[in-house]
């Protein structure tokens, strides 16, 4: 596979490389060189496979030779160690659940490939993760990781700034999971890890990278639940297919127009965001207008300069489509904390980003057409926000409620990088 910095397009790279570096030059973002097509033949074939052979095949599309067919089934078959159901909601809407992995989100999906194909990649070189977390990217990165050969995972967060689940979340694993409690906050974490990564010596010693989100081994993760959603439909849910996706920085959206290039039959998509609108008024006027962030009920879409936005915008150039057939649409706090209630009404228990997805669908979703919204979080992620909505509680899934008995492993530190420093170098492999 070979991939090109959207900022400058002379850096070309492999997969390996992309996956590894992250960014390139220019803080740019990586783009693949060809886009796979499969014909309407070759897609019904892939529909009738299971999930993780599919997937293997879909990645195989993309990644090409780096990556042998059994290397790609067995990084798979790792990573997706869970299903991603659609559940009926309404007559002609469904709800496609990614959050039945360990950390309850969609990132599950794209966090565990991205471990398994960073192991894979880095042959037998030994690899430090350092990242900041205020809360939930830790959760997901400690996890994916967990257990990984020649792979450490350092995470920093605030003490006594994250959620007591959060924390247990991550920071009860043990093994090759590190987890620091620094005695300040967010801020001073990532000007921590940022300290780490501009110290050229530590930085070969340890052999650190960041595994960040907009990697591309998530998007290419991510493709492979659009497929695994639209082998569960009905061949007439199938043929006028509306998918709604949440979006804050639009990787999830990035997959699915990446899904519909590679031939998936999808009539259209609609960008839901909150009131963080970015995208909607500039698909509205034209105009990059990004206002300051505005914190909202659906946290996680808290994002006023989505950071995939020019691999969209390169998609629609690429395949010469308008990006006004981009659906779109804004919604605020209240109506969605009305749709949260609208739909447990109905018998279906959601949470906030999930919401905001349906209720862009509702209002656009045409007769004949069948709708899919994305639900990127299980309710319980959500938990006090759920219940105060609905004024129910929120039961936590099993494994999380077992979890929450569990003894935390942190160690604690000051806001002081050269502590941090000795910490990185002592830590045994
Ligand atoms: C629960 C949830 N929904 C939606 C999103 C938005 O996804 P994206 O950033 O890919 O647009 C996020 C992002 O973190 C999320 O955590």
């Amino acid at each position: 596979m070979k991939l090109y910095n959207l900022k400058d397009h002379s850096e070309q790279v492999s997969f390996a490389q992309a996956v590894q570096q992250g960014l390139g030059r220019g803080q740019g973002l990586f783009f693949p060189q060809e886009l796979p097509k499969f014909s309407l033949v070759e897609i019904e074939s892939l529909l009738k496979l299971d999930f993780i052979t599919r997937s293997a095949k879909i990645l195989s599309a993309f990644i090409g030779d780096e990556i042998s067919s059994n290397d790609m089934y067995r990084l798979v078959k790792n990573a997706f160690q869970f299903p991603a159901p659609v559940a009926s909601v309404e007559a002609d809407i469904g709800s496609l659940e990614l959050y039945h992995g360990p950390t309850l989100a969609f990132k599950d999906f794209g966090g565990r490939f991205m471990a398994q194909a960073l192991v894979q990649v880095a042959a037998d070189k030994k690899i430090t993760i350092l990242t900041a977390t205020s809360g939930d990217t830790g959760a997901a990165v400690a996890h994916a990781f967990y257990h990984l050969p020649n792979i450490r995972v350092v995470i920093l967060y605030p003490e006594g700034k994250i959620s007591p689940l959060q924390e247990k979340l991550f920071c009860t694993l043990g093994d090759n999971i590190h987890t620091i409690a620094i005695q300040s906050d967010f801020d001073a974490c990532q000007a921590l890890v940022k300290k780490a990564f501009d110290d050229d010596e530590l930085k070969t010693k340890i052999g650190l990278n960041s595994a960040n989100s907009i990697n591309i081994s998530r998007l290419l993760a991510q493709i492979c639940y659009y497929f695994e959603a639209f082998a569960q439909l009905t061949s007439t849910q199938r043929e006028q297919l509306v998918i709604s996706v949440p979006s804050g920085n639009f990787g999830d959206l990035t997959a699915g127009l990446l899904a519909k290039t590679m031939g998936l039959p999808i009539k259209r998509f609609i960008a839901a965001t909150n009131a963080n609108d970015t995208v909607p008024r500039y698909l509205e006027t034209g105009k990059w207008e990004p206002h300051a962030t505005i914190a909202t009920l659906s946290n996680a879409m808290d994002v006023s300069q989505p950071n995939n936005w020019p691999r969209i915008e390169e998609i629609y150039k690429r395949e010469g489509w308008a990006l006004k057939s981009l659906g779109h649409a804004t919604v605020s706090d209240e109506v969605a904390k009305q749709t949260v209630c609208e739909l447990y009404q109905k018998g279906y228990l959601s949470e906030p980003h999930g919401a905001i997805a349906y209720r862009a669908l509702r209002e656009q979703l045409q007769e004949g057409e069948y709708g899919l919204f994305l639900g990127t979080a299980h309710p319980a992620k959500f938990k006090e926000v759920v219940e105060d909505i609905l004024g129910k509680s929120v039961p936590l899934p099993e494994g999380l409620a077992e979890r929450a008995d569990m003894t935390l492993l942190s160690h604690h530190m000051p806001d002081d990088f050269a502590k941090l420093r000795d910490f990185l170098i002592k830590l045994n492999w």
